[in-house]
């Protein structure tokens, strides 16, 4: 019997009658702080830890504990980075970090459809920029056996990013060249997919064109880190293609599929959610069409690109369809909210019973 996880059961009517955006706050106070002590990091580990046979996995050269990611958004700062790997998680994407400082949107910034199982998310990107992130990393221990990706969006914001395509570019190309010259992290993901950032700043990238101008000036920075493209879930198939193509051209590592779902039409409960969108959808709107988007490349491209699943793992069988779809890795937030905490164990013990792996 799993404590941890009948304990978060039983808590959690209660828990959800506080807003998401006071105990997402809470929680990454809490986690910083057990973090920061070795007696409080066993302790989580005791309880969520996972602990079988080795599930351990090397994906473009990056050698990960387990196959299980905290996806980009929770942690835009790096200040849970020692108490994950206690929660089973194989390492994370820390961001989206921006080259500047974001305010990001006014509250509230995530608010939770229990019955849908998902989270409206209005964020904006909003983070202390890449500056304090690197002094944040530099300063803090590093976790053993913990790899840290550090995704990389447009400071949407700010009028000199967002107002020309070069301005846009030069704002990328900032991050990563200052990431790279502070060797601050074991992969990168340029985010091209935020639905929520002013004017539609987050999603310009996602036109093929501007993409196949952003790629060839970001390679222009040494890098002997792997590069990954956050995909968009909500395109036509030929634009989602000819992004593809582009990054097979410019020699990216890999895509994550994907971001946040903007249809709020694909609500199984539609009542729940407002009538004008104000936000993307994550959870369970997004599980179908991000693992079709992993079916899609693998099967398009073979092994060209590595693939990060992720989207909707509410369940250790969730996670398990996206590895037979053809992820070598997922990532995940929202699982851990609406099923458990434990999620990521149960996911690790699944996942050594039955090594899933894609079938032509
Ligand atoms: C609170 C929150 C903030 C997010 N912020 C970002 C972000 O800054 N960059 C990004 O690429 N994705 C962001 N996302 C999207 C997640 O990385 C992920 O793609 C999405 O939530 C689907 O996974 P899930 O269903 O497991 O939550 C965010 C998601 C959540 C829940």
């Amino acid at each position: 019997m799993d404590i941890a996880h009948s304990l978060y059961r039983a808590v959690k009517p209660a828990l959800f009658l506080i807003h998401s955006d006071q105990t997402h706050s809470a929680f990454m106070t809490m986690g910083e702080l057990c973090g920061s002590n070795p007696l409080t990091r066993a302790v989580v580990g005791g309880l969520y830890r996972y602990r079988g046979p080795d599930i351990s996995k090397v994906v473009d050269g990056v050698k990960y504990e387990t196959p299980v990611l905290l996806s980009a958004g929770f942690d835009p700062n790096g200040r849970m980075t020692r108490i994950m790997r206690s929660m089973s998680f194989g390492g994370e994407e820390i961001g989206s970090t921006t080259a500047y400082p974001c305010p990001g949107n006014p509250p509230p910034r995530q608010t939770r459809l229990p019955k849908n199982q998902s989270i409206i998310i209005y964020k904006g990107l909003r983070n202390h920029g890449v500056d304090r992130l690197i002094a944040k990393l530099k300063k803090t221990p590093h976790t053993p056996g913990y790899v840290i990706g550090v995704s990389i969006a447009l400071t949407n914001y700010r009028k000199e990013s967002c107002d020309t395509l070069e301005g846009a570019i030069a704002d990328y190309v900032l991050s990563f060249k200052k990431l790279n010259e502070a060797n601050i992290g074991d992969y990168y993901t340029l985010n091209i997919s935020c639905p929520n950032a002013f004017d539609g700043a987050g999603e310009m990238f996602a036109d093929p064109a501007k993409l196949a101008q952003l790629l060839p000036a970001i390679k222009t920075i040494p890098s002997s880190k792997p590069l990954y493209l956050k995909m968009p879930i909500n395109l036509p198939m030929e634009q989602f293609d000819a992004l593809l193509d582009i990054a097979d051209k410019n020699g990216v590592h890999g895509v994550i599929c994907g971001n946040l779902n903007k249809n709020y039409d694909e609500l199984e409960y539609r009542d729940e959610a407002p009538l004008e969108w104000r936000g993307g959808l994550s959870g369970k709107p997004c599980f179908s069409r991000s693992t079709a988007l992993v079916r899609h490349v693998r099967q398009k491209y073979g092994k060209r690109f590595t693939i990060i699943g992720t989207g909707g793992i509410l369940s250790p069988e969730d996670a398990m369809e996206k590895f037979r779809a053809g992820a070598d890795l997922v990532q995940m937030i929202s699982g851990m909210i609406f099923y458990s905490p434990s999620l990521m164990k149960h996911i690790c013990k699944k996942y050594s019973e039955e090594r899933p792996s894609y079938r032509v």
